[in-house]
């Protein structure tokens, strides 16, 4: 099972690396927006510094939403660094620009997903991944882990490759329960991560060891 984190904060992604936790990165447009991270070259500058700090896979996503442009794009992003993945939209240009890019042997991750079919084309296109958005189905009072659940058994069943990437996590509990059920890999902001290690009895447990050692080794 693998860790992402969904950020392009620098910072934030040095501290997951740092956590010795940390398998890859996930990014999309609104997240290099949220960094301020402006024009085509500097943002390609981003992914490679991203790349160099983790050392895993690394989520860029194309803005062209036509199969020719999400062809060229995604070519060029893929030679930015061995590592990114090309993130493209579960569209039917989408679809088209995964065959592409699976032939090519560029992996690549299918993005916006919202439903079993959806994954399920996607996966005979050859995605390398599959990102169902867990967080976006619960906020319109869908079962975004249960979507997890259904693709996972699905590509299970028929023994495709594709990974699941459960995105959109919103919290540590969407983190357990999409683990629950089986997904590959997890992608989750730096709270979430952190959120999985908090539980007062491992707080009362260590004040506890540390007063008995206290009391153990004082001088009379
Ligand atoms: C990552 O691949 C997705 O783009 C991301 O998880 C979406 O998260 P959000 O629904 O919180 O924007």
């Amino acid at each position: 099972m693998k860790f992402f984190i969904d950020t392009a904060n620098l910072d934030q992604i040095r501290e997951a690396y740092e956590m010795g936790i940390l398998d890859g990165v996930t990014t999309n447009p609104s997240l290099m927006a949220k960094e301020g991270i402006k024009g085509v070259q500097n943002q390609h500058e981003h992914y490679i510094r991203i790349c160099q700090l983790v050392g895993g896979d690394v989520s860029a996503e194309v803005i062209a939403t036509d199969y020719n442009g999400m062809i060229e794009e995604g070519t060029i992003l893929a030679g930015l660094d061995p590592h990114i993945v090309v993130k493209v939209p579960c569209t039917t240009d989408g679809i088209k620009a995964l065959r592409y890019f699976s032939d090519k042997g560029i992996r690549t991750n299918c993005t916006l997903i919202f439903s079993t079919g959806q994954a399920l084309l996607a996966a005979k296109a050859g995605a390398t991944y599959v990102s169902p958005f867990v967080g976006r189905l619960d906020d319109i009072g869908e079962d975004g882990v249960a979507l997890v659940g259904n693709i996972v058994e699905m590509l299970r069943y028929y023994d495709f490759p594709t990974q699941v990437l459960a995105a959109s996590i919103r919290n540590s509990h969407h983190i357990v329960q999409c683990v629950d059920m089986g997904t590959d890999v997890v992608t989750c902001p730096l709270e979430a991560i952190k959120g999985l290690l908090n539980h007062p009895l491992t707080d009362a447990g260590l004040a506890r060891f540390l007063e008995d050692y206290r009391k153990n080794n004082e001088k009379n």
